[in-house]
């Protein structure tokens, strides 16, 4: 198989502002990176003076001194504070420098330092810079280098109070989010709760008539009815069971029973049985490896994983004969379930929006479904901490993989 989709992991960085239009819009031009090469040695000839009172205004409030304990790593911190400092003003400024910069704001952030502490911590970096600037140089009257800084000051806490509000309703529009989610998480629970409640009732009392048609009738009916009622009745309770399995699912994950090995060939076997109808009908051949090691997670969530699979592949198999096979792969910690079918297969552009909610092929969108079953699939497995992706080649075939831990 040549074309592979994402397995589920991290997720990218939003699209941010491209470098160029930063500059651009900073009105920052290469005559301002030739100037700051030029002011550059006189900067840096007061380095670690600068360095000094760069920490000890840092250390003079308890906010920003509580982050600076430990010895060792202060004395690390100036020298890198040394190095940052030369390092903007000499650098080609290019997609290196931007990412050497997030990677300190990425580190900065995690400790918990907000832009106010930061910004106040760039104002040193203006008044020495400015200061040394203005002590070689004649014609800059100190008096006029104190006005700039206080406009700089000025337009810091600007910068400052304008970062909290927008921070603030960023904030705000996320709560509001998750009250959203919660609500609907919570609605859709309740209902959930009610489909079952409503759904187990006929088939409760189904079970009932199919008793008393025995009770009453069985003695005069032929042995094969009596077998193919009984057999009604059994397959009422196995739906009932079904009902509270897929209820568990639509609760919160920690009051899910705790998982565990799963007997892997059967859960499958019971997702295949589920299927069998349609199996038939589209005279699809199944084949199920005879023995599959166990993996460890929910059987329940595996179960609605290994269907949702098996459904869309029974759904779009377009060959005769048409095969789905179903399989193993063990490496050292993990099992890899594959179902593989000589269906279609799926374009190269397509192989991960298969997995997102309500994202259907365009090639199928006649076909029946909600466009959910992958995305569930997907959310499904990765609870259990596992990972799933497809692999395709376009008139051959796809195979779905189900990573899973192979021991707990
Ligand atoms: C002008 C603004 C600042 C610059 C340019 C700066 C620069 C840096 C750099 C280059 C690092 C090393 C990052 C790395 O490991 O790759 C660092 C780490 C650190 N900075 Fe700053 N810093 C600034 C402001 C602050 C402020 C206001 C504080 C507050 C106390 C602070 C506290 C720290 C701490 C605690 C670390 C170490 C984090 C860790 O490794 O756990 N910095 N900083």
């Amino acid at each position: 198989m040549n074309q592979v989709s994402q397995p589920s992991g991290r997720a990218d960085l939003p699209e941010t502002v491209s470098l160029a239009h930063r500059l651009e819009f900073l009105q920052m031009s290469s005559a301002d990176r030739q100037r700051l090469r030029e002011i550059a040695p006189l900067i840096n000839a007061g380095g670690e003076q600068f360095v000094e009172r760069f920490y000890s205004h840092l250390f003079a409030f308890p906010e920003t001194a509580r982050f600076l304990q430990d010895p060792i790593l202060v004395e690390r911190l100036k020298r890198m504070q040394q190095a940052h400092l030369e390092s903007m003003l000499e650098d080609e400024v290019d997609e290196a420098y931007v990412e050497r910069r997030r990677r300190v704001g990425d580190v900065h952030a995690q400790v918990g330092i907000t832009p106010q502490m930061f910004l106040g911590a760039y104002n040193q970096y203006l008044q020495y810079g400015l200061r040394q600037m203005a002590s070689s140089r004649d014609v800059l009257l100190p008096d006029f280098v104190e006005e700039v800084l206080s406009l700089l000051k000025a337009i810091f806490l600007d910068v400052e109070l304008t970062l909290d509000a927008f921070f603030a309703q960023a904030t705000s529009n996320l709560r509001q989010a998750l009250d959203m989610l919660f609500r609907a998480n919570t609605e859709l629970r309740q209902f959930a709760q009610l489909t079952s409640h409503d759904l187990k009732t006929p088939l409760a009392t189904v079970a009932n008539l199919c008793d008393e048609t025995l009770d009453e009738f069985g003695p005069q009916m032929p042995d094969e009815a009596c077998r193919l009622i009984e057999m009604a009745k059994q397959r009422t309770y196995r739906m009932s069971a079904m009902i509270d399995e897929l209820l568990e699912l639509s609760i919160p994950v920690d009051d899910l029973k705790a998982s565990g090995p799963i007997d892997t060939h059967q859960v499958i076997a019971e997702a295949i049985e589920r299927m069998a109808p349609e199996i038939d009908q589209r005279k699809i051949a199944i084949s199920l490896a005879s023995s599959l090691p166990p993996v460890w997670g929910n059987r329940v969530r595996l179960r609605e994983a290994i269907f949702n699979i098996l459904s869309n592949a029974v759904k779009f198999v377009d060959k005769q004969p048409a095969t789905i096979k179903i399989y193993a792969e063990i490496s050292n910690e993990t099992c890899k379930l594959a179902v593989a079918d000589n269906g279609p297969g799926i374009p190269p552009e397509e192989l991960d929006r298969i997995f997102s909610p309500f994202r259907r092929l365009k090639t199928h969108q006649d076909r029946p479904g909600s466009g959910l079953g992958l995305y569930f699939a997907r959310s499904l497995i990765e609870q259990d901490g596992g990972r799933v992706w497809a692999e395709s080649q376009l008139g051959i075939g796809s195979v779905f993989y189900i990573e899973l831990k192979h021991k707990g």
